[in-house]
């Protein structure tokens, strides 16, 4: 009963071809091993903690998963309780008592390992030559990341790599070992894009077999403009922390205030910090000749070693409290005053409504504002502050925020946490309220951080030497009108790439606020594409390849099943011009008066219209043609 007809899917990007009746998993169990179980370092425990809820919805109390114990973690991210399941308890059991024996009934069991690090585990099974289908997932190869972070021009030199010998040099040899070897010994071998699975094939010597490209969870609200009024309540959130740190030197419009950002690990080269540096020195430069009024404040969201926050950006939030405290005061005074004046049938005096303690109180508010430094550019006391990257190219590229830069510059060295005394956010509800990711990496396999902003509806800059840019262009015609600016690393000079995110950035800017809301729609309309319940048939296919190819007696696949690579398309949006740069030309009026931008408009009209043109992803590709009722 347990035979399976499952249809065969080429190694590509786009949604396979799938049969309706899925595996009875109940005579199965399938474990998840990876370092990023609960223990966030970045973008694997996004994958594994947001597919955890499908995975669980197919496989019930038959999926485990297995990470690092942590006390912390442990604590803060699950709830401790009894296996339900007779082999685990025993399989725990005696694990505790050192050894791994499991018990008598043996269910067929998949294992699935992510990265290098839960290597180990795979290899000693297939040794041991313990009955299991097992499935290698790899994030990244250790090489490229390494060879990347070195200034290599990596992606012109793929096959002529001395890999043993790369290795060796960088003193990762034993750790590229294991992550080869289990590679080579899983039943199925994946990556999550297509541009990872061209690296695996020379870093690692195996094309893979299936690409499972990330997904997320995605919420739908039932009011569309849901997700804009986050946006609005968000940004007047990072617009406070903004005034505070910015204290004496608010010259410039915040209602004309545009928030870009760029978030994940301290990588410098490989996120594409470097040329961000370098465009934004361009856009502060492009914005003061044109003299355009927009301000843009960039936030550095990337974890250095630091030794907590500096005194100067905490003095700048209690400045602003203070004022606020102070401006409080002052109107609840005021406004007792006026009460009693219109109680008794009166217009109060307006030269004596305020007493002289009024005054006082305010002048003295006021002269803590004054200070005689620059807004800092770092929140917190770097401990390499001389050498550290990001700063040593802020000096530069001159950004200090003076007063005349247009550009301004925030590195917060630390993820963020609505528990922080200084911008009490957590990374979703910031991403929120920014306008704009950047994320123009050079070595990024898959890349979280500008997915995570589309589902939001945040536009976002990345590239196509990233999995998720190279996803998205596959995808959508004219991706920069949805809020996807892609910046092309591959095939330009990085000169070439630097002038084209400045243009990218620049063209944002020039945007009204009305293109901005309408982008937004379009950049969240995006979503189902990249919702695991979509792309968590990549995993499920995956595993039953496993299957298939551990348990050939029990479990088939059928590779004569058609191929249907077909996936679904985004078309250039119906009712907009094809992207902001050229929308510019087009409606010049839009961008002149800001004012004009509040008007209300249709967005619900202007959506369905889109709409009708998208094809959802979930028409094609998912069910084959034999089976459509
Ligand atoms: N992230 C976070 N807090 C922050 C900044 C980033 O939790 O302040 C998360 C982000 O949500 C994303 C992950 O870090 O899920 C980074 O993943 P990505 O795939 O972009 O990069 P990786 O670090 O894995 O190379
Ligand atoms: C959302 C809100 C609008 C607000 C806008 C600000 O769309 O619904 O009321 O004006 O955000 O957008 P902006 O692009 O200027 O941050
Ligand atoms: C790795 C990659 C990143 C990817 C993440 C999840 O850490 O660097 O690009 O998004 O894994 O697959």
């Amino acid at each position: 009963p347990l035979s399976r007809s499952l249809s065969m899917t080429s190694l590509s990007g786009v949604l396979p071809a799938w049969e309706e009746d899925e595996l009875p998993v109940e005579d199965l169990l399938l474990f998840e091993v990876a370092w990023e179980v609960t223990n966030k370092v970045g973008g694997i425990y996004t994958v594994i903690q947001t597919k955890a809820r499908i995975t669980t919805d197919e496989w019930g109390e038959n999926y485990y998963m297995m990470g690092p114990y942590f006390e912390h973690n442990f604590k803060t991210q699950v709830e401790g309780c009894e296996p339900p399941n007779p082999a685990i308890r025993k399989a725990m059991d005696s694990l505790i008592h050192n050894g791994c024996q499991v018990g008598e009934e043996r269910p067929n069991i998949i294992g699935h390992f992510h990265e290098w690090q839960a290597g180990p585990g795979l290899i000693l099974a297939r040794s041991r030559k313990i009955p299991m289908a097992t499935v290698f997932t790899t994030h990244a190869t250790l090489l490229g990341r390494y060879l990347c972070a070195g200034n290599v021009d990596f992606y012109n030199n793929l096959d002529k790599f001395d890999i043993d010998k790369e290795a060796g040099e960088r003193q990762i040899y034993h750790r590229y070992c294991l992550e080869r070897a289990a590679v080579h010994c899983s039943h199925v071998f994946t990556t999550v894009s297509q541009i990872t699975a061209v690296e695996a094939n020379h870093m690692l010597h195996r094309k893979p077999d299936v690409v499972t490209p990330n997904g997320l969870n995605v919420k739908k609200f039932s009011a569309m403009h849901e997700f804009q009024n986050l946006h609005s309540t968000n940004k007047v959130r990072i617009q406070e922390f903004v005034r505070g740190h910015f204290y004496g030197h608010l010259d410039f419009n915040l209602d004309k205030t545009l928030f870009f950002f760029i978030a994940g690990r301290y990588e410098f080269s490989n996120k594409g910090a470097d040329i961000f540096l370098e465009s934004l020195s361009r856009l502060n430069y492009l914005l003061r000749v044109h003299r355009n009024d927009m301000t843009v404040v960039v936030f550095f969201i990337m974890p250095a070693k630091t030794n907590n926050f500096n005194v100067e950006s905490l003095k700048g939030q209690a400045v602003r409290k203070q004022l606020w405290d102070t401006a409080h005061t002052v109107k609840e005074k005021f406004g007792k005053k006026l009460y009693g004046a219109l109680l008794k049938g009166q217009i109060p005096d307006m030269n004596s409504i305020l007493d002289r303690d009024d005054f006082t109180i305010m002048k003295r508010a006021i002269y803590a504002t004054q200070r005689h430094s620059l807004p800092p550019v770092t929140t917190h006391n770097m401990l390499e502050d001389s050498t550290d990257p990001i700063l040593s190219n802020v000096r530069r590229i001159g950004l200090f925020n003076s007063r005349n830069d247009r550009v301004k510059i925030i590195f917060h060295p630390e993820f963020l946490s609505s528990t922080s005394p200084l911008l009490p956010m957590d990374y979703e509800d910031f991403v929120r309220g920014c306008n704009l990711g950047v994320f123009p990496s050079y070595y990024e396999p898959w890349g979280y951080t500008p997915g995570e902003c589309t589902v939001m509806g945040i536009p976002s800059v990345t590239t196509n030497l990233s999995g998720f840019g190279c996803f998205m262009e596959e995808h959508i015609s004219d991706p920069a009108a949805y809020g996807i600016y892609i910046v092309d690393r591959r095939f330009r000079a990085p000169e070439e790439s630097c002038n084209q995110l400045t243009q990218f950035m620049f063209s944002f800017c020039q945007q009204s606020r009305r293109q901005r809301i309408i982008q937004r729609n379009r950049t969240e309309r995006l979503s189902d594409l990249l919702d695991w319940r979509y792309l968590g048939r990549f995993y499920i296919h995956a595993r039953h390849l496993a299957l298939s190819r551990a348990f050939p007696d029990k479990f088939k696949m059928d590779p004569m099943a058609p191929l249907r690579t077909e996936g679904f398309r985004y078309p250039r949006p119906y009712s907009v011009p094809p992207s902001p740069s050229a929308s510019l030309h087009s409606t010049p009026h839009h961008s002149d008066v800001e004012d004009e931008d509040d008007e209300p408009y249709d967005e619900d009209e202007e959506a369905e219209r889109d709409r009708l043109n998208i094809k959802p992803p979930f028409v094609l590709g998912a069910v084959p043609e034999g089976k459509k009722k």
